[in-house]
This record gives C-alpha cells, sequence and structure tokens, in this order.
C-alpha cells in the first residue's frame, strides 16, 4: 500500500511507487484523505492522473478510500505500508503514523528512503512554485505539469 494525498502525483510520489512495484507482487495506490490539507483536485481527478502516470506497471492498482488506512489494508488483506522518508523532518510524522496504525490494526509501516534527486520535492510546494510562476518541469509528468498549470490559471 502506497498512500498518499497524491494532490497531484509528482516524481517523487512515482519513485517510490515504481521501486515498490519491484519488491512486492502488487502495488495499491490509494488517495486517502489528509484532514490537515486543503485539495487543489479532486479525488477523481488525482486517481484519473495516477492511472494514467502510472500504466506502465502492470501491478500497480489505483483506489480511494475515505475513512482510514488500516480499515482498508484490512479489509483487502494488505499487510504492509510502503512511505519515502524524505528528511529527519518527515520521520516524526511519518513514525507517529506508522505506530498508530501499527497499534490499530497490527498492519507494518516501511520506509523507504527518497532519491536525493526528490528530497525536497512535496506537491504542496510545487503547487506554491507554480502558483508565482516557477518553473516545475522537472518535477512532475508532463502530464500532469499541464492539468496543474492548467487548474492554476482557472484559479486567477
Ligand atoms: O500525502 P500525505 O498527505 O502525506 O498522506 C497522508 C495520508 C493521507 C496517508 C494520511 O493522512 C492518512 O493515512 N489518512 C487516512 C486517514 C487515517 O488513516 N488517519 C490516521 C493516520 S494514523
Amino acid at each position: 500500500m502506497c498512500p498518499g494525498s497524491y494532490d497531484p502525483v509528482t516524481n517523487g510520489h512515482l519513485d517510490i511507487i515504481e521501486r515498490a512495484s519491484k519488491l512486492f507482487d502488487e502495488v495499491v495506490v490509494a488517495v486517502l484523505i489528509n484532514k490537515n490539507k486543503k485539495s487543489l483536485f479532486s479525488v477523481e481527478e488525482r486517481l484519473e492522473m495516477l492511472r494514467e502516470v502510472t500504466a506502465q506497471w502492470p501491478n500497480v492498482r489505483i483506489d480511494a478510500w475515505h475513512g482510514l488506512l488500516v480499515d482498508y489494508c484490512k479489509a483487502h488483506d494488505i499487510g504492509a505500508i510502503v512511505k519515502g522518508l524524505r528528511a529527519v523532518s518527515d520521520f516524526d510524522y511519518e513514525l507517529q503514523m506508522a505506530q498508530m496504525n501499527q497499534q490499530l490494526s497490527g498492519v507494518e509501516t516501511m520506509f523507504m528512503s527518497t532519491n536525493p534527486l526528490y528530497s525536497f520535492l512535496a506537491s504542496s510546494l510545487v503547487k506554491e512554485v507554480a502558483t508565482y510562476g516557477g518553473d516545475v518541469s522537472n518535477l512532475l509528468p508532463p502530464t500532469i505539469e499541464r492539468r496543474l498549470l492548467d487548474r492554476l490559471a482557472e484559479q486567477n
């Protein structure tokens, strides 16, 4: 299970998804709700974008879930949550979630170190940079960049 907000999916997410797809027989990439974040794209749009950019990996499946992550994992017999760790700053919150999820359900979380090329990358930062006209073309697949720029243009 590679969970996230994916608002939108970035090259950093794709790096983790691709590496997980080589380690596990099947990978579910699930769009989940993060109550601390306001989203730019609807869940449907995020699913569509994820399907488009993960189509080359046959063992990757895309889904959405509005409840607890561990409830989805239990219902689908998923034993491992895979998360990317960019820096020490990610660690506290990720450890807290991993321990909560383990305590709630027994589902384990495995941390993968991000590719150093993407260790500064976050969807929120990409959106901010793009909002002010910065170049984000190295950070997102071209189709996602197009959708992001279109969405930001619609909003102005
Ligand atoms: O990409 P994000 O925003 O860092 O992902 C965080 C996410 C969506 C994986 C996390 O907020 C989550 O698991 N949300 C689902 C609800 C849930 O299970 N909350 C309890 C977490 S311990």
